[in-house]
């Protein structure tokens, strides 16, 4: 399924548009059922489904699979008829971001270690675009049969994909004097490993429809930090993970140039407004505020001034901020490989 269905998108592609496949496990009776290919290689397989569908073809009965449609998106947003699927989207950044692609026309995927949490969102994404364009999965990105395991449960529901957000991350703030080994791995872990495992699983997917369709390109951009340009005070763990997943965004780019993909990081300031920083209880406003970070700081929203004062530009970074990065990334032919900082010059490079 992770193999065909993508390779189908790519050969079904209308004026390098993918469409989004839709599989029916009944057979129609008007096409002749084609066999499953059966070739050694990816490039055989593709050459042989090729010469068998006529071109210009809007559906494909495959025998033993069933009959698979094709879906073009008929909107005009800066994601379009895409099919994205962001890590870590039952809150916080990677929710708003994965609202905003639908809004402008994607169909996304939320993963998220809290699949309820993922769902709900799905939900609420679907009620404020009218259909049924987002779907929740249960990802844990530090386990590589989990990160497998969604990526075939959303290329078998949506054909293949053309966008990856790598968002989900963590933080446990700590000195280097005191961090424990276990708090340093699951920092790590998350940032750092479960970039890399979502990209192992993701590129093989977008490699097959660039091999079907070789004009088109697709993204995978990760969710980084300014803490992973600049290092991060008493929070080792986190600008270490960080700035090891712009090490891997530059050498996965130079390695998946060749299957047609743009590999990108993102580098946002705070991000004052979502629940890391905001939760009333255990957000990190009120942290700082209980334990005395901020000297003189006697409420939430003295601390919030505190922090807001360190950005050039008065404020935290927003997810209209981070999504203008977003839509340059995928719109821009020419790069690859690059840290995009979004800090409001807190952070210059
Ligand atoms: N909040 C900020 O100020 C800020 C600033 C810069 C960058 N970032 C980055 O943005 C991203 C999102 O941050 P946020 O503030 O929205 O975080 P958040 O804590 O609000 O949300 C993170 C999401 O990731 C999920 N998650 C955690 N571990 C997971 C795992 N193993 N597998 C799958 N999902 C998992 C959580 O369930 C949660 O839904 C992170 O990569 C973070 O480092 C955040």
């Amino acid at each position: 399924m992770t193999t065909l269905l993508p390779a189908l998108r790519g050969i079904l592609a209308s004026n390098g548009q993918l469409p989004r496949l839709r599989l029916d496990p009944a057979m129609t009776t008007e096409l002749p059922a084609l066999p499953l290919p059966t070739e050694a290689t990816p490039a055989a397989q593709v050459a042989a489904l090729r010469a068998a569908i006529p071109a210009g073809a809007q559906q494909v009965c495959l025998a033993g699979l069933g009959t698979i449609r094709t879906e073009f998106s008929q909107g005009s947003g800066r994601a379009a008829g895409k099919i994205a699927l962001v890590t870590g989207a039952a809150q916080g950044f990677g929710c708003e971001i994965a609202s905003d692609l639908a809004a402008q026309g994607a169909w996304v995927a939320l993963a998220d270690v809290n699949v309820d949490g993922a769902r709900a969102a799905a939900e609420r994404i679907n009620a404020a675009c009218g259909r049924a364009v987002a779907m929740g999965v249960a990802m844990n990105v530090t386990d590589p049969a989990s990160v497998q395991a969604a990526l075939t449960t959303v290329v078998g529901a949506l054909g293949g994909l053309d966008l990856l957000v790598a968002n989900a991350g963590v933080l446990r703030a700590g000195s280097v004097k005191t961090i424990s080994a276990a708090d340093f791995d699951f920092v790590t872990n998350v940032n750092y490993k479960g970039y890399f495992l979502c990209v192992q699983a993701a590129a093989p997917i977008m490699a097959l429809q660039h091999l079907a369709c070789p004009a088109t390109w697709f993204d995978i951009i990760q969710i980084n930090s300014k803490s992973g340009l600049q290092g991060s005070n008493r929070n080792g763990a986190y600008a270490g993970s960080k700035f090891g997943g712009v090490g891997l965004t530059q050498s996965f780019a130079m390695e998946l140039v060749e299957d047609g993909i743009k590999i990108n990081a993102i580098c946002p300031g705070n991000f004052f407004d979502g629940p890391l920083w905001s939760d009333p209880q255990n957000g990190l406003f009120a942290q700082y505020l209980r334990t005395g970070k901020v000297p003189g700081a006697l409420t939430v929203a003295d601390v919030k001034r505190f922090y807001e004062a360190k950005v050039p530009m008065g404020r935290g970074c927003t997810t209209p901020d981070v999504m203008r990065a977003i839509y340059y990334l995928c719109e821009q032919h020419y790069e690859t490989g690059q840290t995009l900082p979004v800090t409001g010059g807190q952070v210059m490079r």
